[in-house]
């Protein structure tokens, strides 16, 4: 394998993950666009290169047609991307239901839905059936596209079944799964009703790899309250054999968002943005519109600042980008609905004819349009009630080398742990101390706001997405390796 600059691929590797980089629209028969689909993982893994790598997932979309199906597997081979094909059943049951009406809001502390005000788990078992059937229909396109020698890596919550199926076909393909969310407290990972099958799954993984070292002790600690295994300072054994668990934190493409920023279009975008709110410090929030993020409470954090600080309502304005998520489940329409309600309500309240403290976003911006944002901004707002990393923050990081604006950090987030020392860490459930902080953000001297950003640029630019993805690969390589060792002893 050559890459283009002739020297050789580190490896192949087939990256499977539920959602495929780019999402597809249709437009006619055998027509089809794509459109490059939001989220952390798939910021994470574009910016990974120098592996010969192959994506397979779902592209969003029902496609129950083989004229349509013929015609998608061929606009996605250009991206050396592989389609899984699911309909409409199987996406209601296990992308909207188990995974994010169950797993999603589960794996970050916000419990097991409710129905008529009880935690039910009524329509559990058709969901978790599809959630498996799913699983199984990911292997079989791995399988298909298998060569010996490759790396399979598994992504993510939706695919904790995938290494068992995979394992299953052919016990030597080295499989590894790495989880983009938080792994939660056995305590919360008990209430799941297949708690153990979903834990026994990924154990079939030679590597289970997570953000931080918090979430993979909670793994560990998960397969020894729930199963009874023994957890050792590698991983989780079992009749002999290890499955090796350890912490990986993710990272950006730190190179790319810095050469973007001298793009004349960014330039253009800077320029424009800078006029648009001159005289105003600009507040940033760019999250997807998901639960897990704490919009709500961000925006009645700035509430309470601008009704504490009267000097401040003309002075600075808060951009909230907040891209459609999940729009099936009725968890995230509700959100949608509250959202706008509160925005309407500040606005209504602290608006003149002129401005407004808010302009809330509900939609995606292409790349150029962040990064200028990013680059406007005095104070990046996250304020995730939960968060596996957020990237977001280290893509604000990245565009502040010559603002260097203060980030206001959720201490649930998992850049709480690489970030923390450079931001202002929050409760983000206690708007007052959100508020306070932002005061705190506004005022805060250049010396103080240049030392903080400096300690946040050399991570971000350090611990890139590459960094993470060859350690994570040389260590399931390392790992199989030392277990046919084991083996043959
Ligand atoms: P999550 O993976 O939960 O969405 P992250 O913060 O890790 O959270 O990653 C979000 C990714 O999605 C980032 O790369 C961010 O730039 C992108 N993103 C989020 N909201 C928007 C938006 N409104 N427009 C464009 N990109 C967005
Ligand atoms: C998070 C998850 C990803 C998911 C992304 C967007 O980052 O960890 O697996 O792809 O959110 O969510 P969606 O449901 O649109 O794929």
């Amino acid at each position: 394998c050559e890459r283009q600059d002739g020297r050789p691929y580190r490896q192949r590797l087939l990256v499977v993950a539920n959602r495929l980089p780019v999402s597809a629209v249709r437009r006619g028969e055998d027509s089809w666009s794509l459109e490059i689909s939001a989220g952390g993982l798939v910021t994470a893994l574009l910016g990974v290169k120098d592996f010969e790598a192959r994506w397979i997932g779902w592209a969003g979309v029902n496609v129950p047609d083989e004229i349509g199906q013929t015609a998608l597997i061929k606009a996605l081979a250009d991206k050396r991307c592989i389609p899984v094909f699911l309909d409409e059943e199987i996406v209601h049951q296990y992308y909207n239901g188990y995974c994010n009406n169950i797993l999603w809001p589960l794996f970050h502390y916000l419990g097991l839905p409710q129905e008529d005000g009880l935690a039910t788990t009524r329509s559990f078992q058709s969901q978790f059936a599809a959630y498996k059937k799913a699983n199984q229909m990911f292997a079989d396109v791995v399988n298909k596209h298998y060569e010996e020698g490759d790396v399979v890596w598994c992504h993510d919550y939706h695919l904790m079944y995938l290494p068992q199926c995979l394992k299953e076909y052919n016990s030597k393909m080295k499989v590894g799964w790495f989880l983009h969310t938080p792994f939660p407290s056995s305590e919360i990972h008990r209430m799941l009703p297949s708690r153990s099958e979903l834990l026994r799954s990924v154990l079939a993984a030679d590597l289970a790899g997570f953000h931080t070292y918090d979430y993979a002790r909670h793994f560990v600690s998960a397969c020894t309250r729930i199963l009874g295994l023994e957890g050792t300072p590698e991983g989780v054994e079992d009749q002999g054999r290890l499955t090796r668990v350890a912490a990986f934190p993710i990272g950006i493409d730190s190179d790319r968002f810095i050469r973007a920023l001298e793009l004349p279009q960014v330039q253009e975008h800077i320029n424009e943005l800078k006029e648009r709110f001159a005289g105003r410090k600009v507040m940033l929030g760019v999250d997807r519109l998901d639960m897990i993020k704490g919009i709500p409470q961000k925006i009645l954090a700035f509430e309470k600042f601008l009704e504490e600080n009267p000097n401040w309502r003309d002075k600075v304005v808060l951009l909230q980008i907040a891209v459609p998520t999940r729009t099936d489940v009725p968890e995230y329409q509700r959100l949608t609905s509250q959202v706008h309600e509160i925005v309407g309500r500040i606005n209504g309240r602290f608006g003149t004819l002129t401005a407004v403290p808010i302009h809330h976003l509900d939609r995606s911006l292409d790349f150029h349009a962040l990064c200028a944002l990013y680059a406007v901004t005095d104070v990046a707002l996250v304020t995730s009630l939960r968060d596996g990393m957020n990237l977001v923050s280290y893509e604000f990081v990245a565009c502040q080398d010559s603002k260097k604006g203060v980030l206001i950090l959720s201490e649930f987030a998992g850049a709480a742990q690489s970030l923390g020392a450079g931001a202002i860490l929050v409760n983000p459930w206690n708007i007052t101390e959100v508020a306070a902080s932002i005061g705190q953000a506004l005022n805060m001297s250049a010396n103080e706001r240049e030392k903080r950003h400096h300690h946040n640029f050399v991570h971000v630019t350090t611990h890139t997405a590459q960094e993470w993805a060859e350690t994570f690969v040389s260590e399931l390589n390392d790992t199989v390796v030392e277990a046919q060792l084991r083996t043959s002893k």
